[in-house]
């Protein structure tokens, strides 16, 4: 088939450069010209494992291709993907600007029957009014049809995730429209499911809503883990063999972050209160969330009673590991509180430095390795559980620190491993090590 694809960022190109993968005919389309260039020199504006490689293949291939004008490729397109950003605006209610916008770009293009595929995650009933903004603005007389195809892959593992996913969700009111999305999908020989239009919609922000529930719901009880003097990670190895429970999504840590949950929950809240009905349990999530991200530095401070020119260091910015971004990333947050107690702050993430210099705040100094930013600290907060520092070599920190006391808001290492080094640990919902 000959895809468009409306929008290159995460979304659009791990889209895009899968459906090339099995073989259909894609142009990625942007609108910011210096990222299209670099995409056709077969690089990766994003860090995202594996996709530079499919890129580079297809390219070569002739699968793949990536324009920066809306007219390449979507006029004689036979489906469109939409992939544009959805950001939340200041009340939690979702941005349609750009969609919107992207939407009547399209329509101006359109000279053929089209199939247009909302990828993005938008309102329950976005796709709807869409297709009608679409026919709206139509310049040649040609039919669309409008499928939603609601995204489930993950930052930091998207190709695996759309190779290996639960399910595709295909919701269309036209059957024809979501057969042949059906048939464009089903080389990835994954489970899929067809709905309502309003249905797909919903699946996507039930589930991302389920699984910040999960997250909140762990953190709550790592709270109470360390008051009783047990030890979360133990308790929640044991619940998640329940086959009804899971273990995924269960590891306590510093909250979650990233462009989608704390996006998708807030608008799900908001969605809830436009039909009269107060999300109690999801406010609840969104609340513990905001906590939670507070959590290390209160933790410290209660410490050292204050922090004031003390020399902390950051490991990891990102909001998760395998990625450089940083939206929504619980590092922001503990920036922020440090500055305002006067730390002297040094950070260093293995991928996403660069991101955080154009993200943090300025007086925060980097590093470009962890022996660097860990010299001398007194005190080293993890904040993304990077394969990096779980391999690192634990004398190190007693080698390189100061005063070797750690606040791991990832539970990245053993207590009885840590033990063994005379370190002062302190993680999420179990017992501290003192020296
Ligand atoms: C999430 C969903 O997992 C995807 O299914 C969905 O497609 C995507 O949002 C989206 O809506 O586009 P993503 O935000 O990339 O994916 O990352 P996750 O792996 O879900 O992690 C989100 C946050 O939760 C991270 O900050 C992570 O550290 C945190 N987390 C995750 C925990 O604190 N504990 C866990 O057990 C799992």
């Amino acid at each position: 088939m000959r895809i468009a694809i409306v929008g290159s960022g995460y979304v659009g190109l791990a889209t895009g450069v899968s459906l090339a993968e099995v073989g259909h005919h894609v142009t990625c389309i942007d609108k910011d010209a210096g990222k299209i260039k670099m995409l056709q020199s077969g690089k990766s504006p994003i860090y995202e494992p594996g996709l530079e490689a499919f890129i580079i293949k297809n390219l070569e291939a002739g699968y793949l291709s990536f324009s920066n004008d809306i007219d390449n490729g979507c006029s004689t397109a036979e489906i469109i993907y939409i992939t544009v950003g959805t950001p939340q605006n200041k009340d939690g209610t979702t941005d349609l600007t750009d969609i919107k916008e992207a939407s009547i770009d399209i329509a101006k293009t359109i000279s053929q029957d089209v199939i247009v595929v909302t990828k993005s995650t938008v309102p329950v009933g976005t796709s709807e009014t869409l297709k009608q903004l679409i026919e709206e603005n139509l310049v040649h007389p040609v039919s669309i049809e409008i499928v939603s195809n609601p995204e489930f892959l993950r930052e930091g593992s998207a190709i695996h995730d759309t190779f290996n996913g639960d399910r595709i969700v295909i919701g269309a009111t036209n059957n024809f429209a979501a057969g042949v999305i059906e048939e464009v999908n089903r080389p990835f020989n994954v489970p899929i499911v067809k709905t309502e239009l309003r249905d797909a919609e919903m699946i996507k922000y039930a589930s991302n809503a389920f699984l910040a529930t999960k997250i909140s719901f762990i953190n709550e009880i790592a709270t109470i883990c360390e008051k009783v003097g047990a030890n979360v990670d133990h308790v929640a190895s044991a619940m998640g063999m329940d086959k009804r429970i899971g273990h995924q999504f269960l590891q306590a840590g510093i909250g979650y972050g990233g462009s989608c949950f704390p996006k998708d929950t807030k608008a799900l809240i908001q969605l809830s209160g436009n039909v009269e009905h107060d999300f109690e349990l999801l406010k609840s999530v969104v609340k513990v969330n905001n906590n939670q991200q507070d959590l290390l530095v209160e933790k410290a401070k209660q410490r050292f009673k204050s922090l004031t020119g003390r020399r902390v260091t950051l490991l990891g910015l990102a909001f998760k590991p395998n990625t450089n971004d940083m939206r929504e990333a619980a590092s922001i947050t503990v920036v922020d509180k440090l500055i305002a107690e006067k730390a002297e702050i040094i950070v260093y993430d293995p991928v996403a430095n660069e991101t955080a210099k154009r993200t943090l705040p300025e007086g925060v100094n980097y590093a470009d390795s962890f022996q660097t930013a860990v010299k001398d600290a007194e005190v080293v907060f993890i904040l993304t559980e990077w394969e990096e520092f779980k391999q690192i070599d634990l004398s190190e920190f007693k080698r390189l620190m100061k005063i070797p006391i750690i606040f791991d808001g990832r539970n990245c290492f053993d207590l009885d491993v840590m033990r063994v080094y005379e370190i002062e640990y302190h993680s999420i919902g179990r017992p501290s090590i003192l020296r």
